[in-house]
């Protein structure tokens, strides 16, 4: 599975569902459930996973624009069918070049999910002054916040975690990438633009008898391991086969930290 692929995305999603932050979904919900319709604009939408987690707690009336680069999710995305009273458009754009027009025309809500981690400072900082400007609230759900934990522990782990958040700060398109930082930027950016800001963990919580997620999650370690020479190649084969080896007797588990954000503009509603 490759880092965006609708393989991975669909097994991600259930964890996903799991993990977003109640208190924080529960304000995003508060904040629109009494207008008579909705206007939602998705950034990096993947097949709709956010569509899927929000639009079941919203007004009846929604109109949903979908944003991503690929087609291919874009058309995954747009392919389900939904009630009557939802419009659903999917729009391919790259949101590092054409982010503004992502936001163009009547909206009560920006969401993302799983993409700020990827971006870079000066991009959020874009997203955040095009956000206020126009007085959106804004969710964003699951930044990865560089808390891992492996059970049962092993000796090469924090080696491990080093190469993890280190390559969560790579380019992923939109310049050096915040990584484990995200959370925390969103949230200082939007308060220092007047926003109320509210934020809480959605940590993965991955049990022993989620093979699959364990497998590609660690397979995906073991690559950055070696992408930033975290370990010898040995020391990182060793540590992927006894993972490994745990996973399948039903050993192991995992934590994998995230946090959601929703930033409200203050005096609105
Ligand atoms: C980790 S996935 C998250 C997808 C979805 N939001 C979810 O939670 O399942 C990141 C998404 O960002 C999209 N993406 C990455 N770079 C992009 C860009 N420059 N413009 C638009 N979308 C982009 C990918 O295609 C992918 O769908």
């Amino acid at each position: 599975m490759t880092g965006f692929s609708a393989d991975w995305l669909a097994l991600r999603e259930p964890f996903d569902v799991r993990a977003r932050n109640a208190s924080v979904l529960d304000a995003v919900v508060a904040s629109l459930v009494k207008l008579p319709s909705v206007r939602i604009v998705d950034l990096a939408c993947g097949t709709g996973s956010t569509l899927r987690a929000l639009s079941g707690r919203l007004p009846a009336r929604q109109n949903w624009k979908l944003i991503d680069n690929d087609l291919g999710l874009l058309g995954r995305a747009t392919a389900a069918r939904h009630s009557g009273d939802m419009v659903i458009t999917g729009i391919p754009l790259d949101l590092n070049r054409d982010l503004e027009a992502a936001l163009d025309g009547p909206v009560d809500l920006v969401t993302t999910s799983a993409l700020l981690d990827l971006v870079s400072e000066a991009w959020l900082e874009r997203l955040a002054v095009e956000i206020a400007a126009r007085k959106i609230p804004f969710y964003a759900a699951l930044n990865y916040s560089g808390t891992v934990d492996l059970t049962p522990r092993d000796q090469h782990d924090a080696a491990v975690i080093a190469a993890i958040n280190a390559h969560q700060r790579t380019d992923k398109g939109f310049g050096p990438a915040l990584g484990p930082a995200a959370a925390d930027a969103a949230v200082s950016r939007f308060e220092a633009l007047g926003y109320s800001v509210t934020h809480g963990r959605s940590d993965w919580v991955i049990g022993p008898q989620d093979r699959d997620m364990q497998n590609e999650i660690l397979a995906g370690w073991a690559h950055a391991v070696r992408e930033f020479d975290a370990l010898t190649l040995s020391d990182t084969a060793a540590w992927l086969t006894q993972r490994r080896d745990l996973v399948s007797s039903g050993q192991s588990s995992l934590r994998v930290g995230h946090v959601d954000v929703f930033a409200m503009p203050m005096g609105t509603r």
